[in-house]
């Protein structure tokens, strides 16, 4: 039986100590301890990490079947999500995955581009005269929430952001502590952090349930993804999905539509901030190129400098900084038996910084994604560079989430320049996502 080369762990549950304390450093660890797969154990049970190219092809493309996401992260994160998109697995995701693609065509997404253009010009009016720093992590976060509920579910969420985005928080906040406990994800513990879970899922569920309650009272059930939803008939049995599906489904579209974009949005600020020479010729190129205002659809999908910016910033900061799947049977994984059971990971975090695949990986380049770089994300190297994933669970959002954030940052960094308040670094929080911990705060400077 030949396996990967184990990472080192003294403590009897493995490496279960280091992923809740530092998950990043733990697949860093990973990464220097071997070329192709590591092994690791988190108490009883063993999980991989892939780093090799052609062994990340055959768990996300190759041999789907062979792999699950019952996996503890997943379970975890049913506690919030339910069975929507991101969690559910089999005939009953692919029948769901069909439900929602209509709404995520190049044309449908395509009328969406007036929404995102208008929201993101407000927020830039709206910054003009401010004199105190601000926190863009979450100002962007407001923005993506806003965008997501008039785009996917024609409601104006603007008056609930504040607690959407604070029972988001919450939720995810207790992410991590559950993921790498000991005990069962689903045990009910009477805790300060338990009880706040509940709340926040409260929330959620309040403010999804009176959006389902309002459409089923409309005379138009509307073709945006809430609309497809309702009108969507079970082949076999001719049902509707009911209000708890609805749900699922919803609330699902809600969170991963828009913490991903936000956290996208705000490292790319960050980076910007950091980077001055780069923010200043980003500027003179867009103004160059759209005079000020925001770019329409086609023209947002025509801006190279600031797309390359983007996928850099993708590459140092992938808000979904890592996926983990079930082995469903033992088989022959590349040069390994695997056996059922164990889980296998793919960091985009510690992919995106592995050595093997980019010079200087802790560099800002961005002409690393330039025509003719022989770092672009072809060939082989598509499985180094993997924000959205690939294969059939791959994003259903990848290209809302692109035009989104071309549409957003060609519109702000016209206008502004971002000096970064203090010297404190900052540094990223792996929950769910990968979030700048504390914040971003910055001076919005208006550039003349
Ligand atoms: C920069 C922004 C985004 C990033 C980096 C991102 C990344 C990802 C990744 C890596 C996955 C795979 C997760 C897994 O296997 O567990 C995923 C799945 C998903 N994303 Fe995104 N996403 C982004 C934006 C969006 C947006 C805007 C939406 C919706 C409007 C969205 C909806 C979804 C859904 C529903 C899934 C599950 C798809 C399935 O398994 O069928 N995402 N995303």
């Amino acid at each position: 039986m030949s396996k990967p080369t184990l990472l080192p762990a003294r403590r009897p549950l493995g490496h279960l100590a280091t992923l809740r304390r530092d998950p990043l450093m733990l697949f860093a660890q990973a990464l220097g301890a071997a070329d192709d797969a590591v092994r690791m154990r988190f108490a009883t049970r063993e999980a991989w990490a892939l780093f090799e190219p052609a062994l990340i092809k055959h768990v996300l493309v190759d041999h789907t079947e062979l792999f699950d996401k019952g996996t503890r992260g997943y379970d975890t994160l049913r506690l919030l999500l339910g069975d929507g998109l991101v969690t559910s697995d089999g005939d009953f995701w692919l029948r769901q995955r069909r439900i929602a693609q209509p709404a995520f065509h190049k044309k449908s997404i395509a009328r969406f581009g007036d929404v995102m253009a208008q929201a993101a010009e407000s927020l830039a009016d709206g910054w003009r005269f401010l004199k105190a720093p601000i926190d863009v992590a979450g100002a962007m976060t407001r923005l993506a929430l806003r965008i997501a509920g008039l785009t996917l579910f024609g409601e104006d969420l603007t008056d609930e952001t504040a607690e959407v985005s604070r029972a988001v928080d919450v939720a995810l906040g207790q992410f991590r502590n559950r993921v790498s406990s000991p005990l069962p994800p689903g045990l009910r513990l009477p805790t300060a952090g338990a009880r706040a879970f509940d709340d926040a899922v409260s929330t959620l569920d309040r403010v999804v349930f009176q959006m389902i309650a309002d459409r089923r009272a409309a005379t138009d059930p509307g073709t945006d993804l809430l609309g497809l939803f309702m009108a969507a008939r079970d082949a076999e049995t001719g049902e509707a999905m009911n209000d708890r599906q609805l749900r699922d489904e919803l609330i699902t579209m809600l969170l991963a539509g828009h913490e991903t974009t936000a956290n996208a949005l705000a490292w790319t600020l960050l980076l910007l901030a950091q980077h001055p020479a780069w923010a200043d010729r980003l500027a003179d190129d867009l103004r160059a190129r759209l005079d000020g205002r925001a770019p329409t659809v086609a023209e947002a999908l025509d801006l190279p400098l600031l797309d390359q910016v983007f996928q850099e910033s993708l590459r140092l900061y992938p808000p979904v900084w890592a996926v983990g799947r079930r082995v469903v049977e033992a088989h022959r994984l590349g040069p390994f038996d695997v056996d059922a059971g164990t889980y296998i990971f793919v960091s985009q975090y510690a992919l995106h910084r592995h050595p093997r695949f980019w010079r200087h990986p802790e560099r800002f380049d961005p002409t690393r994604f330039a025509p003719g770089s022989d770092e672009l994300p072809e060939g082989d190297r598509r499985y180094a560079y993997l924000p959205f994933l690939r294969g059939r669970r791959q994003c259903i959002g990848d290209q809302f989430a692109r035009l989104e954030s071309l549409i957003i940052l060609a519109t702000l960094l016209q206008r502004f320049r971002f000096r970064l308040v203090g010297d404190r670094p900052i540094a990223p929080e792996a929950s769910v996502t990968l979030r700048p911990r504390g914040g971003i705060h910055v001076h919005v400077q208006p550039r003349r």
